[in-house]
């Protein structure tokens, strides 16, 4: 049945279920790109720099802090520390800041911040 004589022959109701179809269509468009944003969006200024000031700066700032890492400037969080390689490096799950997380009583988060930090990294390439 083509949609036309469909619309004709349900006249005004027809016309009204098409616009509910397409504003539900529109949700839910709406809704999964926002879905999305949630991990797509995620970038060192909108979200980890807050997980770092919540939970990392109070050990890792100032001028002697440990393994000689500071996570209290992007510069400080993509740096070494105490070894020759980046303790962050963009998409990889295997990075030595990853690895840390919920290793031990000092690097606890909750299940939210572990998997904001490893989205930012992992699939935000650690962007800025
Ligand atoms: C209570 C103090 C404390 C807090 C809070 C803390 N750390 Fe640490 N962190 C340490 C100490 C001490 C070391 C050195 C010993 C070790 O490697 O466990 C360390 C080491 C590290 C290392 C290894 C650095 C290197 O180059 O060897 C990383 C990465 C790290 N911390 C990241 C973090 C992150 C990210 C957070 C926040 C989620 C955090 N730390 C919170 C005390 C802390």
């Amino acid at each position: 049945m083509k949609t036309g004589s469909w619309l004709k022959r349900n006249g005004k109701k027809g016309y009204r279920w098409t616009l509910y179809l397409m504003s539900g269509a529109t949700a839910l468009v709406v809704a999964a790109c926002y879905g999305m944003s949630d991990t797509m969006g995620l970038t060192y200024s909108n979200s980890a720099q807050y997980i770092f000031a919540d939970k990392c700066d109070s050990c890792h700032s100032g001028a002697t802090p440990p393994a000689g890492y500071s996570t209290d400037s992007f510069a400080g969080v993509m740096g070494n520390g105490s070894d020759t390689e980046a303790n962050v490096i963009a998409g990889d799950p295997n990075c030595t800041l990853l690895q840390k997380l919920n290793s031990d009583a000092n690097h606890t988060l909750t299940t939210s911040e572990t998997d904001e930090l490893y989205d930012w990294i992992v699939s935000n390439n650690a962007r800025q």
